[in-house]
């Protein structure tokens, strides 16, 4: 695949004024927008809904990637389709009937992604590769920005690169949590080509700056 693209998570973004950051972001040359939804139970913070979803879309044309850190998620892709999402990532580890839940997402539209948090197997998305359109690998324990990246997932990167290349078919792999300049060009060499990056992005003073040093 081409070039490597980079989805700022605004979890690490002033939520006291997301239009600036939006706008600032966009701006910058993201080439999506990450939006981390955390239910209190799937993992322990909660964060946002679709209505915060739908008032922030107005303010960037940058597609959407939805990443859905919920349990049951069947019961609300449609309300985050409706509301601005372009990319819909759900937890293998969250639903039970898989294939059913991303049948459902591609269904109304938009883009399935799933997402494995760090002790999930990649073989266990085996059956499923023709259903998605992006496969998130959490390189850190989902629920917080800020952690140090797992490196035993560089190993994962590369096996589902691997398996993606035998599909034939076009299937984004994005990696989230704990990318940086320093580890990046790692994350890219295991075979990402997607990288979410939070504090990192929103901790310099130059977003342009931090998402071209993250391209390599
Ligand atoms: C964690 C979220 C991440 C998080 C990444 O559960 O899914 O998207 O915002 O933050 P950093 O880049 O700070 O690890
Ligand atoms: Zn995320």
């Amino acid at each position: 695949m081409s070039k490597v693209k980079i989805s700022p998570s605004i979890l690490a973004a002033d939520f006291s004024n997301l239009e600036r950051e939006i706008k600032a972001i966009s701006a910058a040359d993201a080439d999506y927008i990450h939006i981390d939804v955390m239910d209190g139970s799937f993992v322990p913070p909660i964060t946002l809904g679709a209505d915060i979803i739908a008032s922030i879309k107005k303010h960037s044309s940058t597609p959407f990637d939805v990443h859905l850190m919920i349990n049951n998620p069947d019961n609300h892709v449609a309300d985050f389709a409706k509301n601005g999402a372009d990319i819909i990532t759900i937890h293998e580890e969250a639903t039970t009937h898989l294939h059913r839940s991303l049948s459902k997402i591609k269904n109304l539209g938009v883009k399935a992604g799933v997402s494995i948090v760090p002790s999930t197997h990649e073989d266990t998305l085996d059956y499923i590769l023709d259903e998605v359109d992006l496969i998130l690998v959490m390189s850190v324990n989902p629920g917080f920005g800020g952690q140090k990246f797992i490196t035993s997932q560089l190993k994962k990167i590369e096996n589902l690169a691997n398996k993606i290349a035998k599909t034939n078919r076009q299937i984004e792999l994005e990696v989230d949590g704990g990318i940086n300049d320093k580890n990046s060009q790692d994350i890219i060499n295991a075979g990402a080509n997607v990288l979410v990056a939070g504090s990192y992005i929103f901790g310099q003073e130059n977003y342009g700056d931090a998402i071209r040093k993250l391209r390599g």
